[in-house]
């Protein structure tokens, strides 16, 4: 008989040739990911009990560094990031712990779960052996194992694995920085069995044998545990993230799981004697500013509902129950399946409005005086955003134009907004409008998460020098920093006079309730921002969606009065907020964009296009490398599509990746979709840039809904710099599903025409 992770007396855990091993016994891990820090700490216990009912016997957790180690050496282990205490309760709810500490973790976290404060040595090579990154992942871990040490199955608590790095086959080949965290762990004193975990395609990089290696992948598992064997012989099969949903960024569509897949897939892992864990079984919500970013450059929203199982409101959806019912057809012997736990209350209130304000300018802290600007971490502020203000001479309209914008800038002219630089667009330029008297100039810089994936990670935030006006370098600078932490926003100096339009501000105001309940936050009137409610910060807003509400839990708020303050940094002219009964996470407002058409409607000029490739794809699902003859240069990179393997009209990419002179990978940084032909956005998020995120669980596919346009297809890269390019990696989209292309050219150059 299984023992139930509550049983308290001692047990063993294994990796066996087969199978997992619990007390020697074979032990089938169904299992499901829940981060404590995406949960309100009064409903872990609500969620796990969930997670229990819908027949988990594991759960899955990552540790974020960052929320535990907030400065060098000072460690934080209470209140939202005491997972000692989620481990505990998992424990008592009859549910067994796979802990995965990092040291980074990707999750859509801010910078993958790792410290701001590591951008502070200049040539940091994060993820790598550098010493100034490694020592402090060993103090990490070796704090990590001093709390949750006690936790492990060898010393009566539920931890019965934890994973080294996370996915490190997607960013490197160093078999020996892969060692090092090992080694970390295991003078941190974790004596449980060890794993890594990686897409199958990506395994094979860093490797390490005396390491037990887990799958990643949404689908088609068959092949994909075909190829686990193919690298590990032998020892159980354990898919640990299996995809039900997927997470959202700004701007693109909401994500839902494809049911006809997600369910035929765990039944075939379960008939397989598989072991998995869902990611995510419950998403939650990414609260405070801890949203990470995707590459190129994707902020994530707040909303991390994922359309996992158990929704972000901790609610047991339709997919709960198809869960559970599968779940209970094959339970190990000796474990039941409790009833499904009671849902917290919702509440509804009616809109009320914020009338008192605090305009940015009227709220600024001291300013730090510099030659040039620098990045917000060379000023020691990890969070938040940051002023940059000089003075500019008279003239005429001018080209003022930064090396990067990190990454929103909001300029002001005398105090008058005449201009926002956009990441998006991978540029930092405007003109700024004539000056008949030298102005004040002021750049408001709202960062968004670091992103979390790939080299871009060390993605300092603010305004990155030179900043040029007509080419003149500006010097003397005053830099204002805002954290919009709890002292900034006690801080506040607010009045009942409204500020002008356009200008960056805190709303303050409050709503009364009988009593306390979950609600959603409708912001369809605001326009960008984050915002808080009894000083709990909930996340980040945009009103350009998909998201367009805010999950304020009910432990947050109380019969009476309750606090909300928003910041909102363009200015809106709706200033009310009402507690719907639920979620909208699923409206795009693309006309409410500041940055309107981010695509720039170009076609690449082929007769000044410097090398022509054509070629043909193998049929399948691996991950194919490129050759050209001779190396290319050029800005663009355009992958035309011929036909596909199918015979049908669409074509569809999980990913690509450009190779330098060396064979190398070329960093996305400030790369942008120049021009796609055709892209479906209405029934799925088929958006362009899913090619060159780094993840090859989603894909760009033309449209199918509406229209099926055919080949040709041309998807068109600007890389913001010439490169050389001497071939590319192609992703074909995974799992089961059209799109695969079969004949191809590719066209690189540097020649733009209108079409
Ligand atoms: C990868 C990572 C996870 C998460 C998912 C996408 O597989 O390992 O941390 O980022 O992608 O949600």
């Amino acid at each position: 008989m299984v023992l139930a992770a509550g049983e308290s007396s001692r047990h063993t855990f294994a990796i066996g040739t087969n199978d997992f091993l619990l007390d020697g016994r074979r032990f089938q891990i169904r299992c499901g990911e829940i981060h404590a820090a995406r949960v309100p700490m009064e409903y872990w216990r609500q969620r796990l009990k969930l997670a229990k009912a819908m027949g988990l016997n594991t759960v899955c957790a990552y540790l974020f560094w960052n929320l535990h180690e907030p400065k060098p050496g000072e460690y934080v282990w209470t209140g939202q990031a005491d997972d000692a205490e989620f481990c505990r309760i998992a424990q008592e709810e009859g549910l067994w712990v796979i802990l995965r500490p990092g040291p980074y973790a990707c999750a859509e976290w801010e910078m993958g779960g790792t410290p701001w404060w590591l951008l502070k040595y200049d040539d940091i090579k994060l993820r790598t052996r550098d010493p100034h990154y490694i020592n402090a992942v060993k103090s990490y871990l070796k704090e990590v194992g001093r709390v949750l040490g006690p936790l492990q199955i060898t010393q009566g608590g539920p931890i019965i694995m934890a994973q080294v790095e996370n996915e490190y086959g997607f960013f490197g080949n160093d078999a020996a920085y892969m060692e090092d965290i090992r080694r970390a762990l295991l003078d941190a004193g974790l004596e449980v069995p060890l794993f890594a975990c990686n897409p199958p395609d990506m395994m094979k990089n860093g490797l390490l044998t005396n390491l037990f290696q887990a799958g990643n992948f949404g689908g088609d598992v068959v092949n994909n545990f075909a190829k686990v064997r193919r690298i590990q012989p032998t020892g159980p099969l354990f898919c640990s993230e299996f995809y039900p949903g997927w997470f959202d960024t700004w701007g693109q569509p909401h994500h839902l799981g494809n049911a006809e897949n997600y369910l035929p897939n765990l039944k075939r892992m379960l008939d397989m004697g598989a072991s998995f864990s869902i990611y995510m079984a419950h998403g939650g919500t990414t609260f405070g500013l801890w949203s990470g970013c995707d590459r190129p450059f994707k902020p994530d929203t707040a909303s991390y509902d994922y359309d996992a199982p158990i929704s972000e409101a901790g609610w047991p959806t339709a997919k709960f129950f198809q869960t559970r019912e599968l779940f209970a057809k094959y339970l190990l012997p000796g474990e039941t399946l409790p009833p499904v736990p009671f849902t917290n209350p919702v509440i509804t209130f009616a809109p009320v409005t914020l009338t008192e304000a605090a305009p940015v300018f009227d709220n600024l802290p001291t300013a730090v005086k510099d030659k040039t600007p620098g990045s917000m971490e060379a000023y020691s502020q990890g969070y938040g955003c940051i002023l940059y203000r000089t003075t500019v001479p008279a003239g005429e309209a001018a080209t003022l134009q930064a090396a990067a914008i990190h990454d929103f800038g909001y300029i002001f002219l005398d105090g008058k907004r005449v201009g926002i630089l956009d990441r998006r667009n991978a540029s930092a330029k405007i003109v700024l409008p004539e000056r008949k008297v030298r102005a004040q100039l002021d750049i408001l810089v709202e960062p968004m998460g670091r992103i979390n994936f790939a080299p871009e990670m060390a993605d300092r935030k603010g305004l990155i020098a030179p900043v040029k006006l007509d080419g003149n370098i500006l010097e003397g600078w005053e830099i204002y920093r805002l954290p919009l932490d709890a002292r900034m926003l006690a801080n506040l100096k607010f009045t009942n006079a409204a500020p002008a339009a356009h200008m960056p501000a805190f709303w303050r105001g409050a709503f009364m309730l009988k009593k306390a309940g979950d609600t959603f936050l409708d912001l369809r009137g605001w326009g960008k921002g984050d915002l808080w409610v009894n000083g709990h910060c909930l996340g980040r807003y945009w009103n350009i969606g998909p998201t367009q509400t805010a999950y304020a839990p009910g432990c947050w708020l109380h019969a009476g009065e309750n606090e909300i303050i928003i910041f909102d940094t363009i200015g809106s002219e709706d200033h009310t907020v009402a507690g719907r009964e639920k979620p909208v996470l699923d409206e795009l407002h693309p006309e409410k964009d500041f940055a309107q058409s981010l695509r720039q409607v170009v076609k690449l000029n082929l007769e000044s296009a410097t090398s022509v490739h054509a070629g043909t794809f193998a049929p399948g699902a691996d991950t194919q490398e490129i050759k050209f003859a001779a190396p290319a240069t050029g800005k663009f990179f355009c992958l035309e599509s011929l036909n596909a393997q199918d015979g049908k009209p669409y074509a569809a990419i999980a990913e690509l990746d450009l190779l330098d002179a060396n064979g190398n990978p070329i960093s996305h940084n400030g790369w942008t979709i120049a021009y796609v032909d055709s892209e479906e956005r209405t029934a799925e998020d088929g958006s362009a840039e899913n090619a060159i995120d780094g993840q090859t669980a989603n894909f760009w596919h033309t449209e199918w809904k509406n229209a099926s346009p055919n080949h040709p297809h041309q998807l068109i890269l600007n890389l913001g710099e010439v490169q050389t390019i001497s071939g590319f990696r192609y992703v074909p989209r995974q799992g089961e599903g059209d799109g695969r292309i079969k004949d191809y050219r590719i066209i690189i150059g540097n020649g733009l025409v209108q079409p």
